[in-house]
C-alpha cells in the first residue's frame, strides 16, 4: 500500500479565464476575437456564477483544496481604478471554500491580463511591475486567512506566449499556436527569452513579502517539463533547463514552497528537445503518455530550490476517463517514491476540476468533471470519486 502524510492537501485546480466565462475586459479575449483558428471561450463553465457548485462537488467527492485564480481584469477594469463589488465576489469564493472545508490556494495571475495592462506593453511594459503591485495590494485584504498563495501562474510558459506573440509580430503571421495544445506536435514554440523571463522574476519578487504580510505562503508554480538527457544531450539539457525552468526555480529559492506543475516528459539530444513520439498513446495535446514525469519533476524543483514542493497541476488530457484514472494512480505512485526519497511534497491538485477552455481549444478535456456548454449541468466522471477516495484514504492499493 502507497500511503501519503496526514495534512496532504488533496484537490483540483482551476484558472479564472478558462471556466469564469466571459472574461470580456483581458488581452485573452482580444487575442480570440482576433486570431483565426482560436475557439472562443464564451460563457466558458459559467464559474463566475457556479463556483458553490463546483466546490461542492469537489468537497463531496472527497477532496480538502480547491486552487483558483482570481481575474485581474475584474478586479481592476481601468488602471487605477479597483472594483470593490469584484474583491468581495473572490471573498465570498474564499468563504465558501471555508464553509466547505476547503483549503483555498490562490493564484494571483494565471495567463490573463487586462485588457488596458497589455495595451501598455504587457510585462515589458515600462510600468509593469507598478501596475501588479498595486493590483497585489488591493487583492491583499480579501486573501485573509488563505495559507497558500501563488503570485504567477507558471511564468515559464507565461514567458513562452509573450516570446511567441513577439514572433508572431515580427513574423506578421495570423495564425494562432496555442502553447498548450500546439506546443509540442507542429513546429516548436521559441525558447521563452531571458529577459521576459528576469521581468516576470521581478514582478514576484515585487509582491513576495506583500503576501506574506497577509500571513499566506508564498510561491509560483512553474511548468515543469521533466527533461531528461540522452547520452551525449548533457550539456544541451543544462542549457535548455536554465531558460525554460531553472531561472524560474532559482526565484523560487526565497519561497515558502514551489508550485510544481507536471503533465509529460521529453529527451533532449546534443541538438535539442526531442518531439514526443508518434504513438496512439499520446493525449489529446499531442504529448506522450508519461505519468512517471511527476515523480522527475517534484525531484528536480525540491532539489534544486531546497523549498517544499506543492503539485498545483498534473493531469491528463484525454477522452477515455478510465486512462485519467490510470494515469493519475501512476503520478501518485512515482510522487510517493519521491516523498520516500526524502522529497517534501505538501498536496498534490489535479488539473483540472472541470472540462474547460483549454487556450484557444475546446477539445482537450482534461476535467474530473464534465460541463455541458449550453446548460452548465456538471457531470462527474468516475475519476472524480477515484480521487476523492485516495485522498479519504490518503492511500493508493
Ligand atoms: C496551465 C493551464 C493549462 C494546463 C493544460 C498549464 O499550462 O497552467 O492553464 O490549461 O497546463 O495545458
Amino acid at each position: 500500500m502507497t500511503t501519503f502524510p496526514a495534512g496532504f492537501l488533496w484537490g483540483a485546480s482551476t484558472a479564472a479565464y478558462q471556466v469564469e466565462g466571459n472574461g470580456l475586459n483581458t488581452d485573452w479575449w482580444q487575442r480570440e476575437k482576433l486570431m483565426p483558428g482560436m475557439e472562443r471561450s464564451g460563457d466558458a463553465c459559467d464559474s463566475y456564477h457556479r463556483y458553490h457548485e463546483d466546490m461542492r462537488l469537489l468537497a463531496d467527492a472527497g477532496l480538502n483544496s480547491y486552487r483558483f485564480s482570481i481575474e485581474w481584469a475584474r478586479i481592476q477594469p481601468e488602471a487605477g481604478m479597483t472594483s470593490h463589488a469584484e474583491l468581495e465576489h473572490y471573498r465570498r469564493m474564499i468563504d465558501t471554500a471555508f464553509r466547505l472545508g476547503i483549503t483555498p490556494v490562490v493564484t494571483l495571475h494565471h495567463f490573463t491580463n487586462p485588457l488596458w495592462f497589455a495595451q501598455e506593453g504587457g510585462w515589458m511594459g515600462p510600468n509593469a511591475i507598478d501596475r501588479f503591485h498595486d493590483y497585489v495590494e488591493q487583492v491583499i485584504p480579501i486573501l485573509d486567512g488563505v495559507p497558500y498563495v501563488a503570485t504567477i501562474n507558471e511564468p515559464n510558459m507565461a514567458a513562452v506566449i509573450i516570446s511567441a506573440m513577439r514572433a508572431m509580430e515580427r513574423r506578421d503571421k495570423g495564425e494562432w499556436q496555442s502553447p498548450t495544445v500546439d506546443g509540442n506536435s507542429r513546429p516548436p514554440l521559441p525558447d521563452p527569452e531571458p529577459e521576459v523571463g528576469q521581468r516576470l522574476v521581478e514582478a514576484h519578487e515585487a509582491v513576495r513579502d506583500l503576501v506574506r504580510g497577509a500571513g499566506a505562503k508564498v510561491g509560483w508554480t512553474i511548468a515543469n517539463q521533466a527533461l531528461q538527457a540522452r547520452p551525449g544531450g548533457e550539456e544541451k539539457l543544462e542549457q535548455l533547463r536554465w531558460v525554460r525552468e531553472d531561472l524560474y526555480l532559482e526565484a523560487s529559492k526565497g519561497d515558502d514552497f514551489t508550485g510544481v506543475q507536471s503533465y509529460s516528459a521529453q529527451w533532449v539530444n546534443a541538438d535539442g528537445i526531442e518531439a514526443h513520439p508518434d504513438s496512439p498513446d499520446n493525449t489529446l495535446v499531442g504529448t506522450a503518455y508519461r505519468p512517471d514525469a511527476l515523480g522527475l519533476a517534484v525531484r528536480h524543483a525540491a532539489e534544486y530550490t531546497g523549498v517544499p514542493v506543492l503539485v498545483t497541476e498534473n493531469g491528463i488530457a484525454i477522452a477515455d476517463d478510465a486512462r485519467r484514472i490510470a494515469y493519475t494512480d501512476a503520478a501518485l505512485r512515482s510522487l510517493a517514491d519521491a516523498m520516500t526519497d526524502g522529497v517534501n511534497v505538501l498536496g498534490y491538485l489535479h488539473w483540472s476540476l472541470l472540462d474547460n477552455y483549454e487556450w484557444g481549444h475546446w477539445g482537450p478535456t482534461f476535467g474530473l468533471v464534465a460541463v455541458d456548454r449550453t446548460t452548465f449541468r456538471r457531470t462527474p466522471k468516475p475519476s472524480l470519486a477515484w480521487l476523492g477516495d485516495v485522498a479519504r484514504r490518503g492511500a493508493l492499493d
